[in-house]
């Protein structure tokens, strides 16, 4: 969210910045940094770990060349870690915006990435 919006938020609701500005960065689906058209998701919790997703999630930071919280540079992707989205039997799990792709495996990073502009 740009200052700009915040500053309307603070202005239009009359509630103090400082509130506004606790709530944006208390909400993970807000942002004060830009984010990438695409949000990667991969899942770290206990079920997804076991069956390897930190192989999956290293795979995804070498074929993009950025780490856990960065975009790209042409912010085609934002690349983040959850713990359990709930469909633990799926694992690994790797979430791309909506899209919820199972049983990832390193093998199948570039394949799945492609399918993104
Ligand atoms: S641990 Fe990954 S979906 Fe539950």
């Amino acid at each position: 969210m740009p200052e700009e919006a915040l500053e309307e938020i603070h202005r239009g609701l009359e509630v103090p910045l400082s509130r506004v500005y606790s709530v944006v960065t208390f909400f993970k689906a807000f942002s004060l940094t830009p984010r990438g058209r695409h949000i990667i998701n991969v899942c770290m919790g206990t079920a997804c770990h076991v069956r390897g997703s930190d192989k999956v999630l290293e795979q995804i930071e070498k074929e993009l060349g950025i780490g856990t919280g960065d975009n790209t540079k042409d912010l085609r992707f934002t690349l983040e870690t959850v713990n359990c989205v709930g469909a633990c039997a799926l694992g690994p799990m790797v979430i791309i915006g909506e899209d919820y792709h199972g049983e990832m495996t390193p093998e199948k990073v570039s394949e799945v990435l492609k399918s993104y502009s």
